[in-house]
C-alpha cells in the first residue's frame, strides 16, 4: 500500500509519472462541466475522506473536484468535528476510518501526526500540507511550469524567496528528485531546515542557498514565493519586517531570465510577498497553478490506487 506523505514517497520516477498522468488527464477533459466524470472514471465507487484541521480554499476544492471526475466521492471532515478532538487516539482513528473510507487526506497542524495516522492505516493516506511540507501544492507547481514553459522541469532554473516554510520544504525536495537548480533567499533565522536542504543536496541537486534576492532570482525561470506568514505562525510582525527585502517586485522579476514565471501558492498577501503588478502580470501563472491542484491531485490518487504504470 502506498502513501504521499512526501514527495519521496513517489521518488523521482513516480514524481515523473505523475505528472505525464496529470498532463494527460488535463488534456483529456478539456471543455468538460468541471464536475463531469472522466471518461473512463477510474475511481468509481471509492470514497475519499479529507480531515482538515487548518483552513483550505485550494486543497479541499480541488480534492473534492478530482474525486468527482475520477468517478469517485469525498466526505471532508472538520478535525475539530471528529472524536479526535475528545481524546479518541489518531491511530484508533485511523483505524476506524480504514473501515470506512478508501483513502485518507488530512491536513495537520502537526507533520507527526499525519505520520502517526499513516502509521496505522490501512489505506493510502495524503499529506494535504502540514508545518513540514506540502508535496501536492509542488505537483501542480512542476505541472504548471512544463506547460507554460514548454518544457521538462528538470531544464529549468527555479528561485524561491522569503519564508523557508513548508512549501519551500516540497520544492527543495523536488529540486533534489528531479535534478532543476534552486536558489533560496530569505531573511537570517528564517531559512528551510537544513536536513531536507542536506538531503537535496546529497542526491547532487543544485540547491543552494543565497543571502540577496537578487542573488537568487539572477537568470531564474521561476521565482516562487508564498506568505510570510504561515498558519501557525505566531511571529507575524516580526516576520512581515525582516522578510521585507525578499518581496517579489516587478523589479526583481526583471533580474529574471526572460519569459521567467512567477507562482505562488495562494492564499497571496498583496504588498506583503509580492506586489499587484506582479501577480497580476503577464509572468503570473498562479491561477493556472490553482486550478491544476484539479489535474495534479487525480494524478496523485490514480498512483496511490495502483492505476498508474510502474
Ligand atoms: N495552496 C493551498 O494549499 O491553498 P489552500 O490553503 O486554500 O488549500
Ligand atoms: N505556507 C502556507 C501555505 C498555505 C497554502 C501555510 O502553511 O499557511
Amino acid at each position: 500500500m502506498r502513501h504521499f506523505l512526501s514527495l519521496a514517497d513517489a521518488g523521482a520516477a513516480g514524481v515523473r509519472r505523475i505528472l505525464d498522468c496529470a498532463h494527460a488527464l488535463k488534456a483529456a477533459r478539456a471543455g468538460r462541466p468541471k464536475g463531469a466524470p472522466d471518461d473512463g472514471a477510474r475511481l468509481a465507487g471509492r470514497v475519499l475522506a479529507a480531515i482538515f484541521e487548518k483552513p483550505s480554499t485550494r486543497t479541499r476544492l480541488s480534492f473534492d473536484i478530482a474525486m468527482r471526475q475520477l468517478g469517485g466521492a469525498t466526505i471532508t471532515l472538520a478535525a475539530g468535528d471528529l472524536q479526535l478532538g475528545r481524546g479518541e487516539t489518531i491511530a484508533d482513528t485511523a483505524r476506524v476510518m480504514s473501515r470506512m473510507v478508501d483513502a485518507v487526506m488530512i491536513r495537520a497542524r502537526d507533520h507527526r501526526d499525519l505520520e502517526a495516522f499513516a502509521a496505522a492505516s490501512e489505506v493510502p493516506v495524503i499529506n494535504g500540507l502540514t508545518d513540514r511540507s506540502h508535496p501536492c501544492q509542488i505537483v501542480a507547481d512542476l505541472l504548471t511550469v512544463e506547460e507554460r514553459l514548454g518544457r521538462p522541469v528538470g531544464t529549468t532554473r527555479w528561485a524561491w524567496l522569503g519564508d523557508g516554510n513548508n512549501v519551500a520544504h516540497s520544492l527543495i525536495e523536488a529540486a533534489g528528485l528531479l535534478g532543476f537548480p534552486l536558489r533560496i533567499a530569505g531573511p537570517d533565522g528564517y531559512a528551510p531546515d537544513a536536513g531536507i536542504v542536506a538531503t537535496a543536496q546529497a542526491r547532487g541537486a543544485d540547491v543552494a542557498l543565497v543571502a540577496r534576492a537578487e542573488a537568487a532570482v539572477a537568470g531564474a525561470d521561476v521565482v516562487v514565493t508564498d506568505t510570510w506568514v504561515s498558519m501557525g505562525d505566531e511571529d507575524g510582525a516580526v516576520r512581515r519586517a525582516v522578510m521585507q527585502p525578499f518581496q517579489v517586485s516587478g523589479m526583481l522579476m526583471a533580474l529574471a531570465a526572460p519569459g521567467a514565471l512567477f507562482l505562488h501558492c495562494l492564499p497571496a498577501h498583496r504588498g506583503e510577498e509580492v506586489t499587484d503588478d506582479v501577480i497580476d502580470g503577464p509572468q503570473s501563472a498562479v491561477w493556472d497553478e490553482a486550478e491544476n491542484r484539479i489535474h495534479a491531485q487525480k494524478a496523485i490518487l490514480l498512483w496511490l490506487f495502483g492505476h498508474l504504470p510502474d
